[in-house]
Protein backbone atom coordinates (compact mmCIF):
# COMPACT_ATOMS: atom_id res chain seq x y z
CA UNK A 1 0.00 0.00 0.00
CA UNK A 2 1.65 3.48 -0.68
CA UNK A 3 2.26 5.48 2.15
CA UNK A 4 0.09 8.19 1.05
CA UNK A 5 -2.91 5.91 1.79
CA UNK A 6 -2.02 4.33 4.31
CA UNK A 7 -4.36 4.71 7.60
CA UNK A 8 -3.18 4.97 11.19
CA UNK A 9 -5.26 4.50 14.28
CA UNK A 10 -6.99 6.88 15.95
CA UNK A 11 -4.78 5.93 19.67
CA UNK A 12 -1.50 5.79 20.12
CA UNK A 13 -1.82 2.07 21.72
CA UNK A 14 -3.15 0.93 18.18
CA UNK A 15 0.73 0.60 17.10
CA UNK A 16 2.30 -0.37 20.08
CA UNK A 17 4.62 -3.44 20.13
CA UNK A 18 3.39 -6.42 21.25
CA UNK A 19 5.82 -6.36 24.28
CA UNK A 20 4.14 -3.10 25.00
CA UNK A 21 0.43 -4.68 24.68
CA UNK A 22 1.30 -7.96 26.79
CA UNK A 23 2.49 -5.61 29.58
CA UNK A 24 -0.53 -3.54 29.79
CA UNK A 25 -2.69 -7.07 29.49
CA UNK A 26 -0.74 -8.37 32.20
CA UNK A 27 -1.15 -5.24 34.54
CA UNK A 28 -4.71 -4.82 34.11
CA UNK A 29 -5.79 -8.55 34.07
CA UNK A 30 -4.25 -8.74 37.25
CA UNK A 31 -6.17 -5.53 38.83
CA UNK A 32 -9.45 -7.37 36.89
CA UNK A 33 -8.88 -10.92 38.47
CA UNK A 34 -8.29 -9.44 41.95
CA UNK A 35 -11.79 -6.58 41.43
CA UNK A 36 -13.77 -9.54 40.63
CA UNK A 37 -13.04 -11.65 43.14
CA UNK A 38 -13.30 -8.98 45.96
CA UNK A 39 -16.08 -7.75 44.88
CA UNK A 40 -18.29 -10.20 43.21
CA UNK A 41 -19.64 -13.50 45.13
CA UNK A 42 -20.10 -15.42 41.70
CA UNK A 43 -16.19 -15.36 41.17
CA UNK A 44 -14.88 -15.51 44.99
CA UNK A 45 -16.61 -18.61 44.70
CA UNK A 46 -16.04 -20.28 41.12
CA UNK A 47 -12.02 -19.55 41.63
CA UNK A 48 -11.80 -20.83 45.06
CA UNK A 49 -14.48 -23.92 43.43
CA UNK A 50 -11.49 -24.39 40.97
CA UNK A 51 -8.89 -23.90 43.28
CA UNK A 52 -7.32 -20.41 41.77
CA UNK A 53 -6.88 -17.25 43.44
CA UNK A 54 -6.27 -13.93 41.80
CA UNK A 55 -2.55 -14.18 43.03
CA UNK A 56 -1.61 -17.21 41.15
CA UNK A 57 -1.89 -15.38 38.15
CA UNK A 58 2.12 -13.93 37.24
CA UNK A 59 1.79 -14.52 33.07
CA UNK A 60 -0.43 -14.09 30.50
CA UNK A 61 -0.72 -17.81 30.10
CA UNK A 62 -2.03 -18.35 33.93
CA UNK A 63 -5.15 -17.58 32.94
CA UNK A 64 -6.18 -20.38 31.36
CA UNK A 65 -6.25 -21.54 35.15
CA UNK A 66 -9.05 -19.60 35.38
CA UNK A 67 -12.43 -20.86 35.17
CA UNK A 68 -15.04 -19.39 32.23
CA UNK A 69 -18.30 -17.59 32.62
CA UNK A 70 -21.09 -18.45 30.82
CA UNK A 71 -24.04 -16.98 30.01
CA UNK A 72 -25.97 -19.01 32.60
CA UNK A 73 -23.75 -17.74 35.33
CA UNK A 74 -25.19 -14.28 34.51
CA UNK A 75 -28.77 -15.77 34.41
CA UNK A 76 -28.29 -17.38 37.71
CA UNK A 77 -27.59 -13.99 39.10
CA UNK A 78 -30.02 -12.30 38.08
CA UNK A 79 -30.07 -9.33 37.88
CA UNK A 80 -27.60 -7.68 39.37
CA UNK A 81 -25.65 -10.21 40.78
CA UNK A 82 -22.35 -9.85 38.19
CA UNK A 83 -21.62 -6.80 39.30
CA UNK A 84 -18.81 -5.29 41.25
CA UNK A 85 -19.70 -1.96 42.26
CA UNK A 86 -22.29 -1.02 44.57
CA UNK A 87 -25.34 -0.18 42.82
CA UNK A 88 -25.09 3.64 43.12
CA UNK A 89 -22.40 3.67 40.84
CA UNK A 90 -23.83 2.10 38.14
CA UNK A 91 -25.08 4.14 35.65
CA UNK A 92 -26.36 2.30 33.05
CA UNK A 93 -28.13 -0.79 32.75
CA UNK A 94 -28.44 -2.73 29.26
CA UNK A 95 -30.13 -6.43 28.75
CA UNK A 96 -30.40 -8.80 25.98
CA UNK A 97 -33.14 -11.30 25.91
CA UNK A 98 -32.45 -14.56 25.18
CA UNK A 99 -34.97 -16.97 23.78
CA UNK A 100 -36.41 -18.52 26.68
CA UNK A 101 -36.52 -17.39 30.20
CA UNK A 102 -34.96 -13.58 31.86
CA UNK A 103 -32.98 -11.59 29.96
CA UNK A 104 -29.06 -11.22 30.64
CA UNK A 105 -28.55 -7.88 32.09
CA UNK A 106 -25.18 -6.04 32.46
CA UNK A 107 -24.14 -3.06 33.68
CA UNK A 108 -21.76 0.05 33.41
CA UNK A 109 -20.23 2.81 35.71
CA UNK A 110 -19.87 6.00 34.13
CA UNK A 111 -16.14 5.16 33.25
CA UNK A 112 -16.98 2.05 31.56
CA UNK A 113 -19.69 3.83 29.83
CA UNK A 114 -16.98 6.09 28.61
CA UNK A 115 -14.01 3.75 27.68
CA UNK A 116 -16.67 2.44 25.69
CA UNK A 117 -17.57 5.57 23.42
CA UNK A 118 -14.07 5.90 23.05
CA UNK A 119 -13.80 2.28 21.75
CA UNK A 120 -16.69 2.91 19.18
CA UNK A 121 -15.07 6.36 18.42
CA UNK A 122 -11.72 4.27 17.97
CA UNK A 123 -13.58 1.61 15.61
CA UNK A 124 -15.66 4.41 13.72
CA UNK A 125 -11.87 6.04 12.61
CA UNK A 126 -10.72 2.73 11.63
CA UNK A 127 -13.74 2.22 9.19
CA UNK A 128 -12.80 5.78 7.93
CA UNK A 129 -14.87 7.92 9.27
CA UNK A 130 -13.87 10.79 10.06
CA UNK A 131 -15.50 14.23 13.20
CA UNK A 132 -17.46 15.90 11.05
CA UNK A 133 -19.13 13.48 9.48
CA UNK A 134 -22.80 12.70 9.73
CA UNK A 135 -23.37 9.16 10.77
CA UNK A 136 -27.11 7.67 10.59
CA UNK A 137 -27.29 5.01 13.35
CA UNK A 138 -29.88 2.24 12.71
CA UNK A 139 -29.29 0.05 15.37
CA UNK A 140 -32.16 -0.27 18.07
CA UNK A 141 -31.96 1.75 20.69
CA UNK A 142 -33.23 0.67 23.90
CA UNK A 143 -32.20 -2.24 26.08
CA UNK A 144 -30.10 -3.59 23.18
CA UNK A 145 -26.59 -2.36 22.85
CA UNK A 146 -26.44 -1.49 19.34
CA UNK A 147 -28.42 2.05 19.43
CA UNK A 148 -26.90 3.38 22.18
CA UNK A 149 -23.26 2.13 21.88
CA UNK A 150 -23.23 3.18 18.24
CA UNK A 151 -24.43 6.84 19.02
CA UNK A 152 -22.30 7.78 22.55
CA UNK A 153 -19.02 6.29 20.25
CA UNK A 154 -20.23 8.71 17.04
CA UNK A 155 -20.68 11.69 19.13
CA UNK A 156 -17.04 10.65 21.03
CA UNK A 157 -15.85 11.52 18.24
CA UNK A 158 -16.89 14.40 16.83
CA UNK A 159 -19.44 13.45 14.31
CA UNK A 160 -23.48 14.84 13.84
CA UNK A 161 -25.02 11.64 14.81
CA UNK A 162 -28.77 10.69 13.42
CA UNK A 163 -30.36 8.64 16.08
CA UNK A 164 -33.07 6.54 13.87
CA UNK A 165 -32.85 3.68 15.52
CA UNK A 166 -33.98 0.48 13.50
CA UNK A 167 -37.30 -0.18 11.50
CA UNK A 168 -39.96 2.89 9.41
CA UNK A 169 -37.83 2.08 6.49
CA UNK A 170 -39.44 4.43 4.76
CA UNK A 171 -38.47 6.94 6.84
CA UNK A 172 -34.95 5.34 6.92
CA UNK A 173 -34.50 6.24 2.99
CA UNK A 174 -35.95 9.50 3.55
CA UNK A 175 -33.41 11.30 6.34
CA UNK A 176 -30.41 8.77 3.79
CA UNK A 177 -31.42 10.85 1.22
CA UNK A 178 -32.41 14.41 3.21
CA UNK A 179 -30.04 14.67 5.66
CA UNK A 180 -27.26 12.77 3.40
CA UNK A 181 -24.94 11.49 5.86
CA UNK A 182 -21.73 9.41 5.63
CA UNK A 183 -22.20 6.49 7.13
CA UNK A 184 -24.80 4.11 8.30
CA UNK A 185 -24.37 1.76 11.36
CA UNK A 186 -26.90 -0.96 11.11
CA UNK A 187 -27.25 -5.06 10.47
CA UNK A 188 -25.90 -6.11 7.51
CA UNK A 189 -29.53 -7.66 6.99
CA UNK A 190 -31.46 -4.35 8.07
CA UNK A 191 -29.34 -2.51 5.39
CA UNK A 192 -30.20 -5.12 3.02
CA UNK A 193 -33.81 -4.29 3.33
CA UNK A 194 -33.54 -0.33 3.10
CA UNK A 195 -30.94 -1.06 -0.47
CA UNK A 196 -34.31 -2.51 -0.83
CA UNK A 197 -36.91 -0.01 -0.07
CA UNK A 198 -34.56 2.59 -2.07
CA UNK A 199 -34.59 0.34 -5.41
CA UNK A 200 -38.58 0.27 -4.62
CA UNK A 201 -38.86 3.64 -5.05
CA UNK A 202 -36.47 4.24 -7.98
CA UNK A 203 -33.61 5.29 -6.71
CA UNK A 204 -30.00 4.29 -7.38
CA UNK A 205 -28.44 3.28 -3.74
CA UNK A 206 -25.30 4.00 -5.45
CA UNK A 207 -26.05 7.29 -5.90
CA UNK A 208 -26.60 7.95 -1.88
CA UNK A 209 -24.19 10.04 0.09
CA UNK A 210 -23.42 6.74 2.04
CA UNK A 211 -19.31 6.08 1.87
CA UNK A 212 -19.56 3.74 4.69
CA UNK A 213 -21.21 1.02 6.83
CA UNK A 214 -20.83 -0.16 9.84
CA UNK A 215 -22.11 -3.62 10.05
CA UNK A 216 -22.81 -6.29 12.26
CA UNK A 217 -24.34 -7.18 15.83
CA UNK A 218 -25.30 -10.82 13.58
CA UNK A 219 -22.72 -13.27 10.78
CA UNK A 220 -22.64 -12.04 7.29
CA UNK A 221 -20.06 -13.28 4.84
CA UNK A 222 -17.91 -12.09 2.56
CA UNK A 223 -20.28 -12.64 -0.55
CA UNK A 224 -22.64 -10.44 1.82
CA UNK A 225 -19.64 -7.62 1.54
CA UNK A 226 -19.49 -8.02 -2.12
CA UNK A 227 -23.07 -7.67 -2.60
CA UNK A 228 -23.56 -4.76 -0.69
CA UNK A 229 -20.26 -2.79 -1.77
CA UNK A 230 -21.35 -3.18 -5.25
CA UNK A 231 -25.21 -2.44 -5.31
CA UNK A 232 -24.28 0.43 -2.67
CA UNK A 233 -21.10 1.70 -3.76
CA UNK A 234 -19.46 1.94 -0.12
CA UNK A 235 -17.18 0.47 2.24
CA UNK A 236 -18.70 -2.38 4.10
CA UNK A 237 -16.95 -3.01 7.24
CA UNK A 238 -17.21 -5.63 10.41
CA UNK A 239 -17.92 -4.25 14.21
CA UNK A 240 -18.11 -6.80 16.55
CA UNK A 241 -19.09 -7.07 20.47
CA UNK A 242 -21.35 -8.45 23.10
CA UNK A 243 -23.36 -6.80 25.52
CA UNK A 244 -22.05 -9.39 28.14
CA UNK A 245 -18.35 -8.45 27.31
CA UNK A 246 -19.17 -4.81 26.40
CA UNK A 247 -21.99 -4.18 23.35
CA UNK A 248 -20.70 -3.08 19.85
CA UNK A 249 -17.15 -2.13 19.66
CA UNK A 250 -14.83 -5.23 21.09
CA UNK A 251 -13.32 -5.92 17.96
CA UNK A 252 -13.29 -3.52 14.26
CA UNK A 253 -12.16 -4.10 10.77
CA UNK A 254 -9.94 -1.39 9.12
CA UNK A 255 -11.46 -0.19 5.76
CA UNK A 256 -7.81 0.13 4.60
CA UNK A 257 -8.04 -3.63 4.64
CA UNK A 258 -11.08 -5.40 4.96
CA UNK A 259 -9.35 -8.65 6.38
CA UNK A 260 -11.76 -9.57 10.24
CA UNK A 261 -12.34 -7.05 12.95
CA UNK A 262 -8.93 -6.19 14.93
CA UNK A 263 -9.55 -6.84 18.57
CA UNK A 264 -8.78 -4.17 20.65
CA UNK A 265 -6.68 -5.77 22.75
CA UNK A 266 -5.91 -3.32 25.59
CA UNK A 267 -9.02 -3.44 26.74
CA UNK A 268 -10.35 -7.11 26.19
CA UNK A 269 -8.18 -10.80 26.44
CA UNK A 270 -9.36 -13.02 23.93
CA UNK A 271 -8.81 -16.58 23.79
CA UNK A 272 -10.02 -19.49 20.99
CA UNK A 273 -10.87 -22.69 22.96
CA UNK A 274 -11.87 -25.76 21.89
CA UNK A 275 -15.31 -25.72 22.84
CA UNK A 276 -15.71 -29.75 23.46
CA UNK A 277 -12.48 -29.61 26.19
CA UNK A 278 -12.50 -26.36 26.65
CA UNK A 279 -8.60 -26.11 25.72
CA UNK A 280 -6.71 -22.94 24.20
CA UNK A 281 -6.06 -23.75 21.00
CA UNK A 282 -3.72 -22.20 18.76
CA UNK A 283 -3.66 -18.87 17.16
CA UNK A 284 -5.21 -19.26 13.76
CA UNK A 285 -7.14 -22.96 14.76
CA UNK A 286 -10.89 -22.30 14.64
CA UNK A 287 -12.56 -22.68 17.63
CA UNK A 288 -14.82 -20.72 20.06
CA UNK A 289 -13.89 -17.01 21.08
CA UNK A 290 -13.93 -16.51 24.80
CA UNK A 291 -12.63 -12.62 26.16
CA UNK A 292 -11.60 -11.37 29.57
CA UNK A 293 -12.20 -7.84 30.61
CA UNK A 294 -9.62 -5.74 31.25
CA UNK A 295 -10.76 -2.39 32.29
CA UNK A 296 -14.46 -2.77 33.29
CA UNK A 297 -15.46 -1.68 36.59
CA UNK A 298 -19.66 -2.26 36.85
CA UNK A 299 -19.04 -5.49 35.64
CA UNK A 300 -15.74 -7.41 35.24
CA UNK A 301 -16.06 -10.34 32.97
CA UNK A 302 -13.70 -13.59 32.91
CA UNK A 303 -13.23 -15.84 30.34
CA UNK A 304 -16.98 -15.45 28.85
CA UNK A 305 -17.85 -17.98 26.20
CA UNK A 306 -19.26 -16.71 23.37
CA UNK A 307 -20.37 -19.52 21.98
CA UNK A 308 -19.35 -17.80 18.48
CA UNK A 309 -16.70 -19.53 16.43
CA UNK A 310 -13.85 -18.01 15.06
CA UNK A 311 -9.95 -18.00 15.02
CA UNK A 312 -7.25 -15.46 16.57
CA UNK A 313 -4.79 -13.72 13.27
CA UNK A 314 -1.99 -12.21 13.45
CA UNK A 315 -1.85 -8.19 13.12
CA UNK A 316 -1.83 -6.22 10.21
CA UNK A 317 -3.33 -2.45 9.98
CA UNK A 318 -3.17 -2.31 13.85
CA UNK A 319 -0.86 -3.77 16.30
CA UNK A 320 -3.55 -6.26 17.85
CA UNK A 321 -4.88 -9.70 16.48
CA UNK A 322 -8.00 -9.70 14.58
CA UNK A 323 -10.53 -12.04 14.37
CA UNK A 324 -11.59 -14.22 11.56
CA UNK A 325 -15.01 -13.42 10.16
CA UNK A 326 -17.32 -15.26 12.73
CA UNK A 327 -18.75 -18.59 10.51
CA UNK A 328 -21.81 -18.32 13.37
CA UNK A 329 -22.61 -19.35 17.04
CA UNK A 330 -22.31 -22.89 17.92
CA UNK A 331 -25.76 -22.97 19.50
CA UNK A 332 -26.77 -21.95 15.43
CA UNK A 333 -25.08 -24.83 14.09
CA UNK A 334 -27.69 -27.57 12.81
CA UNK A 335 -26.79 -30.69 12.51
CA UNK A 336 -29.12 -31.99 8.60
CA UNK A 337 -28.99 -35.97 8.77
CA UNK A 338 -25.45 -35.93 10.06
CA UNK A 339 -23.94 -33.00 8.73
CA UNK A 340 -23.03 -30.20 10.37
CA UNK A 341 -24.22 -26.50 8.52
CA UNK A 342 -24.10 -22.74 9.54
CA UNK A 343 -26.53 -20.85 7.97
CA UNK A 344 -23.32 -18.36 6.35
CA UNK A 345 -22.83 -21.25 4.54
CA UNK A 346 -25.90 -21.01 2.90
CA UNK A 347 -25.57 -17.78 2.59
CA UNK A 348 -22.27 -17.76 0.28
CA UNK A 349 -23.82 -20.09 -1.92
CA UNK A 350 -27.13 -18.39 -2.59
CA UNK A 351 -25.37 -15.53 -3.31
CA UNK A 352 -22.97 -16.93 -5.88
CA UNK A 353 -26.14 -17.16 -7.93
CA UNK A 354 -26.63 -13.56 -8.85
CA UNK A 355 -29.72 -13.91 -10.09
CA UNK A 356 -31.14 -14.55 -6.35
CA UNK A 357 -31.39 -12.14 -3.74
CA UNK A 358 -29.56 -11.35 -0.05
CA UNK A 359 -32.70 -13.13 1.59
CA UNK A 360 -32.89 -16.36 2.59
CA UNK A 361 -34.23 -18.39 5.22
CA UNK A 362 -33.52 -21.85 6.57
CA UNK A 363 -36.80 -24.40 7.23
CA UNK A 364 -35.76 -27.32 9.45
CA UNK A 365 -39.05 -29.92 10.34
CA UNK A 366 -38.82 -33.49 11.08
CA UNK A 367 -40.53 -36.27 9.30
CA UNK A 368 -40.69 -39.58 10.63
CA UNK A 369 -37.04 -39.53 12.16
CA UNK A 370 -35.53 -37.56 9.23
CA UNK A 371 -34.44 -34.24 9.56
CA UNK A 372 -35.60 -31.95 6.38
CA UNK A 373 -33.81 -29.06 5.18
CA UNK A 374 -35.60 -26.05 3.43
CA UNK A 375 -34.51 -23.34 2.31
CA UNK A 376 -36.55 -19.96 1.31
CA UNK A 377 -34.52 -18.17 -1.23
CA UNK A 378 -35.72 -14.97 -3.59
CA UNK A 379 -35.39 -14.00 -7.09
CA UNK A 380 -34.07 -10.50 -7.49
CA UNK A 381 -36.57 -8.00 -8.55
CA UNK A 382 -35.30 -7.42 -11.99
CA UNK A 383 -34.93 -10.84 -12.67
CA UNK A 384 -39.15 -11.29 -11.81
CA UNK A 385 -40.17 -11.74 -15.65
CA UNK A 386 -38.08 -14.88 -15.53
CA UNK A 387 -40.40 -17.96 -16.77
CA UNK A 388 -41.16 -21.10 -14.69
CA UNK A 389 -38.07 -22.44 -17.01
CA UNK A 390 -35.20 -20.46 -15.96
CA UNK A 391 -36.79 -20.92 -12.01
CA UNK A 392 -36.38 -24.00 -11.99
CA UNK A 393 -32.89 -24.11 -13.58
CA UNK A 394 -31.64 -21.42 -10.43
CA UNK A 395 -33.43 -24.12 -7.67
CA UNK A 396 -31.32 -27.06 -9.45
CA UNK A 397 -28.44 -24.63 -9.78
CA UNK A 398 -28.77 -23.92 -5.51
CA UNK A 399 -29.58 -27.14 -4.72
CA UNK A 400 -26.70 -28.94 -6.38
CA UNK A 401 -24.64 -26.39 -5.46
CA UNK A 402 -25.29 -27.13 -1.62
CA UNK A 403 -25.34 -30.57 -2.21
CA UNK A 404 -21.55 -30.11 -3.70
CA UNK A 405 -20.56 -27.57 -0.77
CA UNK A 406 -22.03 -28.66 1.95
CA UNK A 407 -22.74 -32.79 0.88
CA UNK A 408 -27.10 -32.05 2.55
CA UNK A 409 -30.09 -32.28 0.25
CA UNK A 410 -32.09 -29.52 0.69
CA UNK A 411 -35.65 -28.16 -0.89
CA UNK A 412 -35.24 -25.03 -2.22
CA UNK A 413 -38.47 -22.56 -2.30
CA UNK A 414 -37.82 -19.63 -4.97
CA UNK A 415 -40.30 -16.91 -4.48
CA UNK A 416 -40.82 -13.59 -5.86
CA UNK A 417 -39.24 -10.30 -4.41
CA UNK A 418 -40.07 -9.71 -0.65
CA UNK A 419 -41.80 -12.92 0.40
CA UNK A 420 -39.10 -14.16 2.86
CA UNK A 421 -39.62 -13.00 6.30
CA UNK A 422 -38.09 -9.52 7.24
CA UNK A 423 -36.87 -8.69 10.04
CA UNK A 424 -38.48 -5.25 10.82
CA UNK A 425 -35.44 -4.44 12.94
CA UNK A 426 -32.15 -6.10 14.22
CA UNK A 427 -30.84 -9.06 13.46
CA UNK A 428 -32.10 -11.68 10.72
CA UNK A 429 -34.07 -14.81 11.77
CA UNK A 430 -31.69 -16.95 9.53
CA UNK A 431 -33.22 -20.42 10.86
CA UNK A 432 -36.28 -21.47 12.04
CA UNK A 433 -36.60 -24.50 13.24
CA UNK A 434 -39.73 -26.59 13.76
CA UNK A 435 -38.60 -29.86 14.93
CA UNK A 436 -40.39 -31.06 18.33
CA UNK A 437 -37.61 -30.00 20.87
CA UNK A 438 -36.29 -33.28 22.48
O1 LIG B 1 -25.11 -7.57 18.93
C1 LIG B 1 -23.68 -5.95 19.97
C2 LIG B 1 -23.47 -5.29 18.66
C3 LIG B 1 -24.32 -4.28 18.25
C4 LIG B 1 -22.40 -5.65 17.85
C5 LIG B 1 -24.12 -3.67 17.05
C6 LIG B 1 -22.18 -5.02 16.66
C7 LIG B 1 -23.04 -4.02 16.25
P1 LIG B 1 -25.73 -8.90 21.53
O2 LIG B 1 -27.13 -8.56 21.21
O3 LIG B 1 -25.38 -9.25 22.94
O4 LIG B 1 -24.78 -7.69 21.19
O5 LIG B 1 -25.34 -10.07 20.57
C8 LIG B 1 -24.02 -10.53 20.53
O6 LIG B 1 -24.19 -11.11 18.18
O7 LIG B 1 -22.17 -13.05 20.37
C9 LIG B 1 -22.48 -12.70 17.98
O8 LIG B 1 -23.11 -13.97 17.97
C10 LIG B 1 -23.35 -11.72 17.22
N1 LIG B 1 -22.52 -10.71 16.57
C11 LIG B 1 -22.25 -9.46 16.97
N2 LIG B 1 -21.46 -8.82 16.08
C12 LIG B 1 -21.20 -9.71 15.10
C13 LIG B 1 -20.44 -9.68 13.90
C14 LIG B 1 -24.59 -7.14 19.94
N3 LIG B 1 -19.80 -8.60 13.49
C15 LIG B 1 -23.88 -11.61 19.49
N4 LIG B 1 -20.37 -10.82 13.16
C16 LIG B 1 -22.47 -12.11 19.37
C17 LIG B 1 -21.03 -11.93 13.54
C18 LIG B 1 -21.86 -10.92 15.42
N5 LIG B 1 -21.77 -12.02 14.65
Amino acid sequence: MPASTQQVGKDRIEHASRDEISALQLERLKWTLKHAYDNVPHYRKAFDDAGVHPSDFKQLSDLSKFPFTTKQDLRDNYPFGMFAVPRDQISRIHASSGTTGKPTVVGYTAQDISNWADLVARSLWAAGTRPGDIVHVAYGYGLFTGGLGAHYGAERLGCSVVPMSGGQTEKQVQLITDFKPDAIMVTPSYFCNILEEMERQGMDPRDSSLRIGVFGAEPWTGQMRADIEARAALDAVDIYGLSEVMGPGVAMECAETKDGPVIWEDHFYPEIINPETGEPVEDGEEGELVFTSLTKEAMPIIRYRTRDLSRLLPPTARSMRRMGKITGRSDDMLIIRGVNLFPTQVEELVLRIPELAAQYQLIVTREGNMDELEILTEIRAEYEHFDQDRRDALVSRLRQSIKNNIGVSARIRLQDPGQVERTVTGKARRVVDLRPRA
